[in-house]
């Protein structure tokens, strides 16, 4: 902590938070190249678990960088910034009792890592959304991918700028392999232990 700035320590707690909410908060982060299926996952996760009781909170490349990152560029360490903050965002709402997605490309392995310190190993779930970056290309949902191979985009992930990939995720989904419903399924059944839903 910088010098001169002392904790203060609130009367609520985050054990009183998450005993109030009737589940443990921790956060989900997604990567995987743009146009993966990172956002379309994260979103039907968020619908299960809101389904169930659960309180939650996504956070999104696109729309965070049109906000508090709007300073950020593509740049890698402009990237490094953009997760770093995240990662701090979300260890505050993890703090405030809530299961948190992030769907956010991160690229680098160092950053990702970064992450895992900063709201700690056991808060931490590692989502890859394995999606070959000739299926992304094909299905160029925003056109990106397009605009790079034509130069109008540079340090694209996949195209001009590397991509990392985990090498140990908690959960791999393989989009070209596994429908939409059953990936779903597989990270709601991975995550609901660690719920301990009503503390069973
Ligand atoms: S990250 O690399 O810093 O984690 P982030 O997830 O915030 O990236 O933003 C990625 C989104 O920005 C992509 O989904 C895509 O829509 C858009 N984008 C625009 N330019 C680029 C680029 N050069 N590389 C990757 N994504 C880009």
């Amino acid at each position: 902590m910088p010098k001169h700035i002392i904790a203060h320590h609130y009367q609520v707690s985050k054990k009183e938070r998450i005993d109030s909410n009737k589940h443990n908060s921790f956060l989900i982060w997604f990567t995987g190249l743009s146009g993966s299926g990172k956002s379309t996952i994260a979103n039907l996760v968020e619908k299960g678990l809101h389904e169930k009781g659960v309180k939650t909170y996504t956070l999104d490349g696109d729309n965070i960088r049109k906000g508090i990152n709007n300073d950020l560029s593509f740049a890698p360490e402009d990237r490094t910034e953009n997760i770093r903050r995240i990662a701090e965002v979300s260890n505050l709402m993890v703090d405030a009792g809530l299961v948190v997605l992030a769907a956010f490309v991160s690229p680098y392995k160092k950053d990702r890592e970064n992450i895992r310190t900063i709201v700690k190993d056991v808060n931490f779930v590692e989502v890859y959304i394995n999606t070959s970056v000739e299926e992304c290309e094909r299905r160029d949902v925003k056109g990106l991918y397009k605009k790079a191979r034509a130069g109008e985009i540079k340090n694209m992930t996949g195209i001009s700028a590397p991509y990392e990939a985990p090498e140990q995720p908690d959960i791999e989904v393989k989009t070209e392999n596994e429908s939409i419903e059953d990936s779903v399924k597989r990270i709601i059944d991975f995550i609901t232990p660690k719920l301990q839903l009503n503390n069973e």
